[in-house]
């Protein structure tokens, strides 16, 4: 039996919040819903971050109100702070997202906080989310390059990383937020943050900026990496990352694992309508 590869799809999030226009709430559901049938396990489609910082994603608690559940998926969104997971409990998100970064300017420019006063915030909205029984998942940003500060460490990576972990997130995804890291850059901090977690506790998190994204997956994949995230269509970017392109397309990493042997589960046909929408929706 081929090896499963986990696709988690982060466009309804990742990809809609950096876009201009201002999505109807009505869209982001039709989109959440048409990639409910795709066949994922988890789809991130809200973020509780503070309006005023990324307005698109200020209506997530209707945007979960509405879609309709499938069985079996799980429907994440991104608290960065506690008041944040207030509002992911009332909407009833299915699991939780925090966000540190491995650069300090990155970090200040994306959650107004250095590096460990970002972590030091999220030891209590990790440990509320478990108290109310949602599995917490934890993002590092600019694990190879930051847009501030230039070349990252892979120990400054595997510092956030075992954080993370201390925190206990059951899952640690690595960004390369802005899409410039090398494969040699990705394997050597993958080589420092295996020190820190297993594998199977890692997601890649590639934006394809470079066009190098399906080469660093290659060398996760390598690692023993079986979670990539990744956005229908290629949507998206990061309001605070200039530069940063879409992450890499879902479409584009199905056909890459098929074609090497792995499994994915997905609907190809279903991608390629979400990929459809996905664009329609950047154009309005
Ligand atoms: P701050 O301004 O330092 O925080 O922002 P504050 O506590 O002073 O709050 C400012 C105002 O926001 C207050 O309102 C708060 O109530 C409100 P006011 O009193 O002025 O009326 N507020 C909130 N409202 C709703 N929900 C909340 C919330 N928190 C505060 N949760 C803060 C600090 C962290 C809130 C802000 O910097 C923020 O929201 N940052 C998020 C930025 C963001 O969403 N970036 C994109 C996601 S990360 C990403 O894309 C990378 C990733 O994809 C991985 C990769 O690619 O690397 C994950
Ligand atoms: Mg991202």
């Amino acid at each position: 039996m081929a090896d499963y590869v986990e696709i988690f799809e982060v466009g309804p999030r990742d990809g809609l919040q950096n876009e201009k226009r201002a999505i109807p709430t009505a869209e982001k559901v039709a989109l959440v819903d048409l990639l409910s049938g795709a066949g994922f396990r988890r789809i991130e489609c809200a973020s509780f971050v503070s309006p005023k910082w990324v307005p698109q994603m200020a209506d997530s608690g209707e945007v979960l109100a509405g879609i309709a559940r499938a069985a079996g998926v799980s429907y994440a969104a991104l608290t960065p702070n506690l008041k944040g997971l207030e509002r992911a409990l009332a909407a009833k998100a299915d699991e939780v997202a925090v966000f540190g970064a491995a650069s300090e300017g990155f970090s200040k420019a994306n959650i107004n906080a250095s590096i460990d006063e970002g972590l030091a915030r999220f030891v209590p909205v990790a440990e509320a989310a478990r108290a109310a029984g949602l599995p917490v998942r934890g993002y590092v940003s600019c694990v190879v390059e930051c847009p501030y500060d230039g070349a990252v460490a892979p120990s400054a990576v595997a510092r956030v990383v075992a954080a993370l972990r201390d925190m206990g997130c059951y899952e640690v995804s690595l960004g390369d937020t802005i899409g410039q890291g090398r494969p040699e850059a990705v394997d050597l901090m993958l080589d420092a943050v295996l020190q820190e977690l297993p594998a199977a506790q890692l997601a890649g998190h590639f934006h394809d900026t470079s066009g190098r994204a399906l080469e660093n997956i290659d060398v996760a994949l390598a690692r023993g990496v079986r979670v990539f995230d990744a956005a229908v269509g290629g949507l998206g970017g990061c309001p605070y990352a200039p530069g940063a392109a879409g992450n890499v397309a879902t479409e584009a990493v199905q056909a890459h694992l098929e074609a090497r042997g792995f499994a994915t589960g997905l609907d190809p046909a279903v991608l390629a309508r979400g990929a459809e929408m996905a664009r329609s929706m950047r154009v309005g």
